[in-house]
């Protein structure tokens, strides 16, 4: 074949394959059969790994993934990713429907399913993909372009040449999740939780090989820029997006023009929601004229155009078999309900905690009461009541534990609090506990030291302490000998360990456990103090003035750094080598703002406090609750308050909104 005849024959054959996989994954009717469709891949792959002059990024042969990425690269959205204000019942739609209607609106709204996903934003260049970004915090997402284009209802190229946004949810089908746990079971690995997570897990995968067999799918919902394309109505948008070939959710949607169609809409969803293929949790309403839109505009953080009705949680009954008490990391006693199994949204629900003795109490729970569980769209099961009605009188009374369930000592309640605490820091569960936690995933994150095995090497007398662990390869016969443990895994294990030395250093202060700190804030802390040594000498003012550092957190932090055993133990890890500095992976660096101390007073247009905030640390700044010598900047937005005036006192160098919204835009 000439050179020109093998294009022309890969332009076909790409038209014939687009084709097809539109026809079969968005209008979910096939007009070829699997056969010929592989036959014309296979063609097609042959062809352009003969004349890779002609590849292509967007060919339909990169359907079945393959691209491994390192790292993904953060992306700023140009408009920002909102979401959406939440209502629970019909009276909360009707306050809805008065505001619209206040600001002399005579709307028809579009009620739409509310996928149960994660949301997406694609973006064509003439008529290209070109890139696939995640919402993030609503400013900045990540680009996972190499995952989405596996999924087979996005278009790599759309129907027109033209420069689009379009952002929808990107879902993994109720069967999906169904054979994925049925496989996962056989394998003994951990059940995905729900399709939410599993979708949300399945797109963050470096190999988009993996991301591809999750079999994920798309609903696309929004269009960002409605007037580059003279639409006046959100349904519009919808038939122009479909019209595009984007998978739009047509049966789904309904134009409405009151509240009585409004519920009736959802009195049939509901009904129909279980029987649908993929997960839905409410309902969306959208004012539909996209000048009433306009007119409505938007919060710092949703648009005051639309309102995300979510169905109740469902609940299901099941008996309280027992309840058991466990040790947390910080000595805290829980009770726990063991359940009679139940599924529930897709996964099986055998306990759930109950918080404290006070709850317990309070939800009047007996032994063998017959109980109603709930579990909302997230991943935590929750007791709602007993049924008193089925009570039988052979429910056994609740009975709070003096003692600590495993090293026997006697239980202390702190004053004004309702917990209970082991006071041993020597209680093995205690131990063990914050071992668990020392090596979990957002802290330390060494591979094969889960909750099991832990245990089972701190019975050992292997790992007693957190240098134990390093110290682990000095068993590793021991090791191999031990039930589930094989060469290979020893040897992946330790060097695990080995790896995590190298950790930056936000993750061994969220592995310390120190009390009230959390992965996020542990990263915000060291950022501002860069090294262990900036945390050992601190004072309690220099935790304290931090934004989101309470008295309670500054207090924790300094005794912490200012115990004799933990700075030991500090040193102690220090010589076997771990990495003490903040190493800023994936940190974005912007002159103005990188390595500075800002503070925000007033009121911004533009974003809210908090994106801002999360923004500015992005991009390695810090930001304070209170205006010192030792802020850089003071951020002033409308009605500052009294920062402002202490930033004019210090001469302290100040950005009005103009001036930030200018950077921001700028990133
Ligand atoms: S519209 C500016 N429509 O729900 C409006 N969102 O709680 C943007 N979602 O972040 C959103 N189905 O991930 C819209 N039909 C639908 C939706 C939908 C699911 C998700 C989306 C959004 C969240 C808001």
């Amino acid at each position: 074949m000439k050179n020109n005849e093998v294009e022309q024959r890969i332009l076909e054959l790409r038209k014939i394959l687009n084709k097809a996989n539109y026809e079969y994954y968005v209008l979910d009717q096939s007009t070829l059969t699997d056969q010929e469709f592989d036959k014309y891949l296979r063609e097609l792959e042959n062809l352009e790994k003969a004349y890779p002059e002609f590849d292509s990024p967007n060919s339909p042969t990169k359907k079945v993934g393959g691209q491994v990425i390192d790292r993904f690269q953060k992306v700023k959205h140009q408009i920002p990713m909102l979401s959406l204000p939440d209502v629970f019942d019909i009276s909360e739609i009707e306050a809805f429907h008065e505001r619209v209607l206040k600001e002399g609106i005579k709307p028809t709204y579009v009620c739409e399913y509310k996928i149960d996903g994660l949301s997406v934003s694609l973006h064509y260049e003439k008529g290209e993909l070109i890139f696939a970004a995640t919402r993030g915090d609503g400013v900045i997402g990540e680009d996972i372009t190499h995952n989405v284009k596996t999924i087979k209802s996005v278009p790599l190229t759309i129907n027109e040449p033209i420069d689009i946004e379009v952002r929808g949810e990107i879902y993994m089908p109720k069967k999906v999740l169904e054979d994925i746990n049925k496989k996962r079971e056989k394998e003994s690995l951990p059940l995905l939780q729900n399709v939410r997570n599993a979708a949300a897990g399945s797109i963050r995968q470096l190999d988009s090989k993996i991301a591809a067999e999750r079999k994920l799918d798309t609903w696309i919902y929004h269009l960002p820029n409605p007037e580059d394309y003279g639409i006046k109505t959100h349904e519009e948008a919808l038939n122009f997006m479909s019209k595009l070939g984007f998978k739009v959710n047509k049966e789904a949607n309904k134009v409405v023009s009151g509240l009585e169609e409004m519920e009736e809409y959802i009195q049939k969803t509901a009904e129909k929601r279980k029987s649908l293929p993929y997960e839905i949790d409410g309902i969306v309403i959208k004012v539909n004229s996209l000048e009433s839109q306009k007119k409505l505009g938007f919060t710092s953080k949703y648009p005051k155009w639309a309102v995300a009705y979510k169905f109740p949680a469902e609940e299901v009954l099941t008996t309280l078999k027992d309840i058991i008490f466990t040790v947390g990391r910080t000595g805290r006693i829980t009770p726990n309900a063991v359940l009679d199994p139940v599924i529930i949204m897709g996964s099986t629900v055998k306990r759930a905690t109950l918080h404290n003795e006070d709850y317990v109490l309070l939800k009047d729970l007996k032994i063998n009461d017959i109980v109603s569980i709930r579990k909302a769209g997230d991943v935590i099961p929750e007791v709602v009541e007993r049924k008193l009605e089925r009570r039988t009188g052979c429910e056994k009374p609740f009975q709070m534990i003096k003692n600590c369930p495993i090293c026997g000592s006697v239980l202390e309640k702190r004053k004004d609090q309702v917990d209970y605490y082991c006071m041993n820091p020597h209680c093995p569960a205690r131990k063990i506990e914050a071992l668990i936690h020392y090596c979990s995933r957002k802290a330390m994150n060494i591979d094969g030291l889960g909750d099991e095995i832990m245990e089972d090497l701190f019975n050992l007398g292997f790992v007693k302490t957190i240098p134990d662990i390093y110290a682990l390869y000095k068993h590793k016969q021991d090791l191999i000998e031990l039930e589930g443990f094989g060469n290979k895994s020893v040897d992946n294990l330790l060097s695990a360990i080995e790896d995590s030395k190298s950790n930056s250093l936000e993750r061994l202060l969220f592995g310390l456990g120190i009390s009230g700190i959390g992965d996020k804030t542990a990263l915000l802390l060291v950022k501002i103090f860069k090294n262990i040594d900036g945390f050992l000498n601190a004072s309690y003012e220099d935790f304290e003035c931090i934004y989101d550092i309470g008295p309670i957190l500054a207090q924790n932090l300094y005794d912490y750094f200012h115990n004799v055993e933990n700075i030991a133990l500090i040193e102690e890890l220090k010589s076997i080598g771990l990495n003490m500095n903040y190493l800023g992976e994936n940190e974005r660096h912007h002159d103005l703002i990188s390595g500075k101390r800002f503070v925000l007073t007033g009121t911004l247009s533009f974003t809210d406090r908090d994106s801002l905030s999360n923004l500015l640390i992005s991009y390695g700044g810090a930001t304070s609750s209170s205006v010192s010598k030792k802020t850089d900047v003071v951020i002033v937005g409308e009605n500052p308050g009294s920062k402002y005036d202490k930033a004019r006192e210090l001469n302290i160098e100040i950005w009005d909104e103009k001036k930030i919204k200018s950077i921001v835009d700028s990133l």
